[in-house]
């Protein structure tokens, strides 16, 4: 259970913990790659420590103690069948990517997860992929877990996603590495490319030809150093906190700011809030900054199209900001929130309407109606870490006390974030 009360102030700096998407890649590339690979500001998550455990379970030998990882790459066929199921536990990132992975093992792999996992769509991955020529399958024709994977050999294919996910195109790619031929992703917006900036600082020639993205088969990866900056999605909650507090400003260090990572930074823009970014610079192919955040009075905006992959997993924490600002907020094209670690447009909306708010859940996205003064509330994060943190960041702003039950799940990508909070809140 986490308390939050009203806070007057929001200051100070801070850094966030690592980017969840970059940490996991780091362990299942160095996994994979010949040589050792040391990575640096790692998120010591849940669901990024599931990736190390799945990975271990194949005979990798993986050090790890807080943000600093030592991965002992064997090559990618360096890794063992496991004797057990693997566990994945509430990430959805973990399963899919993995999934790439393991349909080119030469061995017979099981992966599942929570329950959380259980309800979310596998077929995304599992339907290209068996087009490749792998064997997998799972409840209801592949679409749920657990994942039963024969791994071998497997065909390129030039696969046009009807949903713009990094997770289905890295998944595809990485079974792609190890394809007869190439092996291309297009998509209908782009997603993060975390995976292809990754594979390229791993030795990968990774080809762009307009929204395609292409790999050859038969490439090997090269262990090397990794730096993860702070997650920009961990240090949303925070911009937010600010834009909601009057009074407030915070500086917030080292944050990855990948421009298929930063729409929650165009979004509160386009709502007015003041938003600097600054001592950019380059590190591993991600783009890196310190943000400078000043407490505005926001206005509704809308929000759309490409803009949703940019930001999808912010939609929680724009939705609080959104019921404070002036106005209303559309946000649209956002049918993806559905199929997240809960349905994310019925839990936003179930748990900021119990602040008072004026929030109306559609099939694609969520409208509110801005300007409502909140009141404290009994919430349940519903085991979703970022319906727990969005909530939470409300709370600061609601009058009197919030509640927020089955708060352990913010563990899964910003463990330290109560703590956090109580030192930049006066
Ligand atoms: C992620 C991709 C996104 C995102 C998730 C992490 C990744 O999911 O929501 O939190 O690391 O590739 P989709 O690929 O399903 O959009």
């Amino acid at each position: 259970m986490l308390r939050v009360t009203k806070a007057d102030k929001i200051e100070g700096t801070v850094r966030v913990p690592g980017d969840k998407s970059i940490s996991h890649r780091a362990v299942m590339f160095g996994s994979l790659a010949e040589g050792k690979t040391t990575i640096s500001g790692f998120l010591p998550g849940a669901d990024c420590l599931s990736t190390i455990d799945c990975f271990r379970r194949m005979g990798i030998t993986i050090e790890q103690q807080g943000d600093q990882v030592t991965v002992y790459g064997k090559g990618w066929y360096g890794l063992k069948e496991p004797d057990q199921r693997l566990d994945v536990g509430n990430s959805g990132t973990t399963i899919r990517l993995m999934t790439g992975i393991m349909a080119t093992q030469p061995f017979h792999s099981v992966l599942e997860g929570d329950e959380s996992i259980a309800k979310r769509p596998m077929r995304r991955v599992v339907g290209p992929l068996r087009e490749m020529g792998a064997k997998i399958d799972g409840r209801q024709n592949g679409e749920y877990t657990p994942l039963a994977i024969r791994g071998g050999k497997l065909n390129g294919i030039s696969y046009r996603s009807p949903v713009a996910s990094a997770q289905v195109k890295s998944a595809i790619l990485l079974a792609g590495l190890q394809a007869d031929g190439t092996t291309s992703v297009e998509e209908p917006h782009l997603s993060r490319d975390h995976t292809e900036r990754m594979l390229k600082a791993f030795g990968i020639d990774v080809r762009h030809e307009g929204s395609r993205v292409s790999v050859s088969g038969g490439q090997t990866l090269k262990g090397r150093d990794i730096f993860v900056p702070g997650d920009i999605s961990s240090a949303a909650f925070l911009i937010a906190a600010v834009m909601m507090v009057p009074d407030s400003s915070l500086v917030i260090e080292q944050v990855g700011i990948n421009p298929t990572r930063t729409g929650i930074i165009d979004a509160v823009q386009a709502m007015g809030g003041r938003l600097e970014i600054v001592n950019e610079r380059l590190i591993n192919e991600e783009p890196v900054a310190d943000l400078h955040v000043f407490h505005s009075e926001l206005r509704g905006t809308v929000i759309e199209g490409d803009l949703i992959p940019r930001l999808i997993d912010e939609i929680p924490v724009i939705a609080v900001m959104a019921a404070q600002a002036n106005g209303r907020t559309v946000i649209r094209d956002a049918q993806e929130l559905k199929v997240k670690e809960t349905d994310r447009i019925a839990t936003v909306a179930s748990q900021l309407a119990k602040f008072g708010a004026s929030v109306t859940p559609t099939e694609d996205g969520l409208v509110i109606e801005g300007g409502k003064s909140l009141v404290g509330a009994e919430i349940d994060s519903m085991g979703d870490h970022r319906i727990g943190m969005a909530m939470a960041i409300a709370g600061l702003a609601a009058e009197g006390e919030t509640t927020i039950a089955n708060a352990e799940a913010i563990n899964v990508s910003f463990p330290g974030f109560a703590e956090t909070l109580e030192r930049i809140t006066r």
